[in-house]
């Protein structure tokens, strides 16, 4: 390599890890900087996580599209089905984890309707107030749930989008196909060992990664995918890692893919409150991937995979059973000299909003908005610190109001959830709801809003995600928007708000074709 030029432009990235992280970055980061060369290690022995199969909209404008990649592309390679939103079911009743229906809600993709200015999450409050005939939140201020109901998709036959939705898809599958892309479009190489040591300058820059097989591969700038493994930004940069089990108390998890038929399709993820935590549920063709996400603190693996078992009729001597540990939080800084952290090496929340592969695209996003030259501009690194902390910190505060609202008390795992240690902006948030206010409510339609990732980011759980939630929750404000005592009108003529939310739901659930059809024919399997 020639001699090392402080001043110039980035001409080398190596990845270390080919997992879906580091995949997902070769193709980001090859796609968006054409004239480096980016260069993946990773060492086939070491198995990948495998999990991190549902996701959310966001993953087709900010990556797919980047790519030039259709949904028609990479859908038939990965498995992939749709998903419209969550079903949360259990979360506000005591039991033992049966999968009861009735206490059920779902947390839907897009932006809460407005009226005359406000969301209707206001005008539904004020109606109940009123004593006006209503029926579950997100029912009667979102078609979707309908939808999600009869399993009906979120594409018209002709493959047009009805409504936003995101994708559920086999993990390992996507991690090849990018693994693909990247090596036979993208010109990235792909170098398949093991790395046994970072080499270092003086100043603690990694110059190389020294390999089993007795390479050095040299780079200017060196990003981490090794997974929870963290061998670079934690291990060799010292970087701490801010462990956030008094926020979040799950840390395990016992997986499996349980046989499926799918003429029945579910276009959402399942999320069942089980009595220390809770288990997933992502519909794929054939198979549904599950898992019990659980703290150890509160029940042992055995009792657990029991639980998991009998919620799905398993035998627990038969099932092919994972056993995962995570650790919950984030690296103090993501990005420390020359290298940065991407994935689960960087920071991890359990996947109860499905937020992991997020994270990585909206690293990459920001990574390449931040980028430096070989100088590694303080100015630009710490911002891109303070944008990571953010990002996560945010989605970290949303996932505690599932928790920390829940009325379940029925053991000790949810009562604890009452003495969770939160930020000031959550309780903030949640002050803001029971006073009856818009929480976070988007300053910028529905186009622009999804149709700028900067926006979004800056935005992320808007006024529908925490008013689905909370009033899923069965926890109400404390009273209607005040202001709208003076608003007769528009309480009036917000019926009309809701009967086009209703006529809209009635249309699809005659235009959309079935989950199962669409997926089968993106597919090729139709
Ligand atoms: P991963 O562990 O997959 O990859 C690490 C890579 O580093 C491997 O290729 C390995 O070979 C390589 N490596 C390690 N040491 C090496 C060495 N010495 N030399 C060379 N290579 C080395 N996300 C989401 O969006 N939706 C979801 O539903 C879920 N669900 C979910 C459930 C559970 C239980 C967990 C733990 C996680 C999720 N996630 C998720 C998160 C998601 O799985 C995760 O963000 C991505 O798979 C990214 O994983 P990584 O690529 O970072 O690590």
């Amino acid at each position: 390599m020639a001699e090392l030029d402080p001043t110039g432009p980035l001409r080398r990235i190596v990845i270390l890890g080919g997992g879906s992280a580091g995949w997902m970055s070769a193709c980001y980061l090859a796609k968006s900087l054409p004239d480096v060369r980016v260069v993946v290690l990773a060492a086939p022995e070491i198995p990948r996580i495998g999990v991190g199969e549902a996701t959310i909209p966001n993953l087709q404008s900010v990556f797919f599209d980047l790519l030039g990649l259709s949904e028609d592309d990479w859908m038939p390679h990965c498995n992939a089905s749709f998903k419209m939103g969550i079903k949360f079911v259990n979360w506000a009743t005591p039991g033992r984890g049966e999968a009861r229906v009735r206490d059920a809600y779902y947390h839907v993709f897009g932006l809460l309707r407005e009226h005359e200015g406000l969301p209707l999450s206001q005008y539904w409050t004020q109606r109940r107030a009123d004593g006006e005939p209503t029926g579950t939140f997100d029912e009667d201020c979102y078609w979707e749930p309908a939808l999600m109901e009869a399993r009906r998709g979120p594409r018209f036959a002709d493959g047009t989008s009805a409504t936003a939705h995101a994708w559920h898809f086999d993990a390992n599958l996507l991690a090849d196909f990018l693994a693909r892309h990247a090596t036979t479009v993208l010109g990235v190489e792909h170098v398949e060992d093991r790395m046994t040591e970072a080499l270092l300058d003086e100043r603690g820059y990694i110059t190389a990664l020294r390999t089993a097989g007795g390479r050095d591969l040299e780079g200017d700038l060196f990003v981490d995918c090794s997974g929870f493994a963290s061998l670079l930004i934690n291990r060799t940069m010292g970087e701490p890692f801010l462990d956030m089990g008094d926020r979040l108390r799950c840390d395990r998890a016992v997986a499996t893919p349980v046989p499926y038929d799918d003429a029945d399709l579910e276009p959402y993820t399942s999320s069942i409150a089980m009595s220390a935590g809770w288990t997933w549920k992502v519909p794929l063709l054939g198979r549904f991937g599950t898992g019990y996400v659980y703290s150890a603190d509160f029940q042992d693996p055995d009792d657990a995979a029991r639980e998991f078992c009998d919620l799905w009729g398993l035998d627990p001597a038969e099932a092919d059973l994972r056993h995962l540990r995570f650790r919950v939080g984030r690296n103090e800084r993501a990005w420390v000299r020359n290298c940065v952290g991407i994935g689960l090496s960087s920071c991890f929340l359990e996947p109860l909003e499905s937020t992991g592969l997020y994270f990585v695209y909206g690293a990459l996003y920001l990574l390449v908005r931040h980028l430096t030259d070989r100088r590694f501009a303080p100015g630009l690194v710490d911002r891109f610190n303070a944008e990571v902390v953010r990002m996560f910190d945010d989605s970290r505060d949303f996932l505690q109001t599932h928790y920390c609202l829940s009325p379940r008390t029925d053991t000790a795992f949810w009562r604890s959830q009452q003495d969770l240690t939160l930020s000031d902006d959550v309780r903030e948030k949640i002050a803001t709801y029971r006073a009856g206010l818009p929480v976070n409510q988007p300053t910028v339609d529905v186009g622009t809003y999804y149709g700028n990732f900067e926006a979004e980011l800056r935005n992320f759980w808007t006024n529908g995600s925490f008013y689905c939630v909370f009033a899923g929750l069965g926890i109400e404000p404390d009273g209607p928007m005040p202001v709208l005592a003076h608003r007769p009108e528009a309480v009036r003529s917000s019926a009309d708000a809701f009967a086009a939310v209703a006529a809209e739901r009635d249309r699809m659930l005659r235009d959309l074709p079935p989950t199962v059809e669409d997926v089968r024919r993106v597919q090729g399997r139709g």
